[in-house]
């Protein structure tokens, strides 16, 4: 039985009304954590744009099949599949609860015929998927899940197989010596305030513990709305487990940036770059 049910219940014959009850809610228990991600975390039209850069750049053709590994709510799934009348997507992830949010909230913004060409699978990336893609990503660092090189390989070596001829494997990794150091971080979105916390930093193993929290204008927060305990890895790390596990070619994309100094959301391939406080890579590897 439900605890809280029946002890709401209880009160409620009791003839009073419990004191909670009574008050009008915060912001922090009216916002619903995935909508909140959504908005402060993704924003799947850059992604597109960024994979559209890539595979153009490559010599490759537009890629049409994609696979989201991790998918969450299958926020960018759902934007793939409406960018192009061509356009199929997969979308992987072991949370049910998360997966149905996105068909009610996400799939179900789709015409009946783009709904036809989005797929959701309940399931762990490592068992893969059967139908062959052009692309296969893994965004928002989800695969620091594993954080032993055989879980990691085994998980690349998967990716590989899944991808059709000329296929590309797309991840991000962030880094920069900010990265490596406990650090809160806080950026103002409409209507709240994200903040994303490394709270553990293990030199030894490279684990590291971050969460993600909500502040509200009401002064109410949302805490450790999203947890996440990942080793970070290193690009040398990704390109020699990308490697071993079959792929032919790693290419690391890093962002240009402005006159200002600022990250000019363009990036290049490159083989050489001066360290940072932070920053975020593409890595590609192709078969
Ligand atoms: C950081 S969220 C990523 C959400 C979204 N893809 C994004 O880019 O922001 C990580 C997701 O990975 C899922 N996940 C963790 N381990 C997994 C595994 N082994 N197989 C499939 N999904 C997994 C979690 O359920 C969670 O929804």
């Amino acid at each position: 039985m439900d605890v809280r049910r029946s002890r709401t219940l209880s009160t409620k014959r009791a003839g009073k009304t419990p004191a909670a009850s009574r008050k009008p809610k915060t912001q922090a228990q009216k916002a619903d954590r995935h909508d909140l991600y959504q908005r402060s975390v993704q924003v799947p039209e850059g992604d597109i744009a960024i994979f559209e850069q890539i595979f153009r750049s490559m010599g490759k053709r537009k890629p049409l099949r994609m696979r989201e590994d991790f998918c969450g709510t299958a926020f960018l799934s759902t934007t793939w599949v409406r960018s192009d009348p061509k356009r199929h997507a997969v979308g992987i992830d072991l949370d049910g609860p998360t997966l149905e949010w996105g068909r009610e909230h996400n799939l179900a913004t789709l015409t009946p015929a783009q709904r036809k060409r989005i797929r959701l699978v309940q399931g762990d990336v490592l068992d893969g998927d059967d139908e062959p893609v052009d692309l296969i990503c893994a965004l928002n660092f989800s695969y620091c899940v594993f954080k032993t090189r055989a879980l990691l390989r085994r998980y690349f070596e998967t990716v590989r197989r899944g991808l059709a001829d000329g296929g590309a494997f797309i991840c991000e990794l962030y880094g920069g010596t900010e990265a490596v150091v406990a650090i809160d971080d806080e950026r103002r979105c409409k209507g709240f305030i994200y903040e994303w916390q490394q709270a553990e930093y293990n030199p030894i193993t490279h684990d590291t513990l971050c969460h993600i929290h909500y502040r509200f204008p009401d002064g109410s927060r949302l805490d450790r709305a999203f947890t996440y305990d990942w080793r970070l890895w290193t690009i040398p790390e990704l390109r020699e487990l990308l490697t071993e596990a079959g792929f032919g070619k790693v290419e690391i994309w890093w962002e240009g940036v402005d006159e200002d100094g600022d990250g000019s959301g363009e990036y290049h391939p490159t083989e050489r770059e001066e360290n940072q406080e932070s920053w975020l890579v593409y890595v590609v590897a192709t078969r």
